[in-house]
């Protein structure tokens, strides 16, 4: 335990099992993204629960436009650099488009790649009912599964936009049969992403397993962010549900274009930086 001025912090690795005793408790789960080793070490210091190896890193990292075309590949290269990084945190990636979806088999194999090669703990993967056979499967090859509904962005070409879902009767009976349907299948938690807070609270006090919100109102158990938006690092798409703790890219170009102007003007480096 390291004791700070706002609260006592537990230092003990965070897990699966720790999740659902943090709701239990009515202890509130904070997740980011993390893509590199760096971050992943800053972010442990600042006591994150869980590190998420999103595919919003082919949008923020690579810049693709939207998490298509990100490979399992990318995902294990990311993951394994975050790994390295990582002490504290549950260390879950996310499984791209396309590599869970053709067969159960498939989606072994690469969640296996994903946990053997990249180090993470756990996969999240996209979609309700129709998954949960696909979950069931990674349950049973011992692979902890996180499940990703409501905006599901591998779900970009049907959905038609990054647009607000279950907003009528009908869409979001579905999203509370679909929840219930991949906690059936062994989720140990799932991801809310951009439903109302009212739909989003009901789907919470209807599960055993804890939700994370991005995007959902604040009666989740749990919230998640893009690290890159909430720091000012990316600004090509800025949604709503996102608040903005710093802004750091002036400041890096204010910093950069003084770097530049000391090398070009040849006041760096000086003496104290010269052998
Ligand atoms: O890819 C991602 O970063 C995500 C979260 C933001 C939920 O899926």
């Amino acid at each position: 335990m390291i004791l700070t001025k706002e609260r006592i912090m537990d230092t003990s690795k965070v897990t699966t099992t720790r999740l659902r005793e943090m709701k239990q408790r009515s202890e509130k789960i904070a997740v980011l993204t993390c893509y590199e080793y760096g971050m992943a070490k800053i972010l442990n210091e600042a006591g994150m629960d869980v590190l998420l190896v999103g595919d919003s890193l082919g949008m923020v990292k690579l810049g693709y436009e939207n998490t298509l075309p990100v490979t399992v590949d990318d995902i294990v290269y990311h993951c394994k650099a975050v790994r390295r990084g990582n002490s504290r945190a549950l260390l879950i990636a996310d499984m791209p488009f396309m590599s869970y979806e053709a067969s159960e088999t498939e989606a072994i194999t690469n969640a296996g790649r994903i946990i053997k090669e990249g180090g993470a703990e756990a996969v999240k993967i996209e979609g309700g009912k129709e998954i949960a056979s696909t979950v069931e499967a990674l349950v049973c090859a011992k692979i902890p599964v996180m499940g990703h509904i409501g905006l599901t962005p591998q779900s970009i070409n049907q959905l038609g936009g990054y647009k607000v879902q279950g907003k009528n009767e009908e869409t979001a009976e579905k999203l509370v049969a679909d929840a219930k349907f991949l906690e059936k299948a062994g989720v140990f938690a799932l991801v809310l992403e951009c439903i109302p807070s009212e739909l989003a609270q009901e789907i919470s006090a209807a599960l055993a397993i804890p939700t994370i919100g991005i995007g959902a109102g604040p009666r989740c158990d749990g919230q998640v962010l893009v690290t890159d938006d909430i720091l000012g690092l990316y600004g090509d798409r800025q949604p709503k549900f996102v608040k903005k703790y710093m802004n750091l890219r002036p400041q890096i170009i204010d910093a950069v274009k003084q770097y530049c102007s000391d090398v070009k003007k040849s006041e760096f480096p000086s003496k104290e930086h010269t052998y």
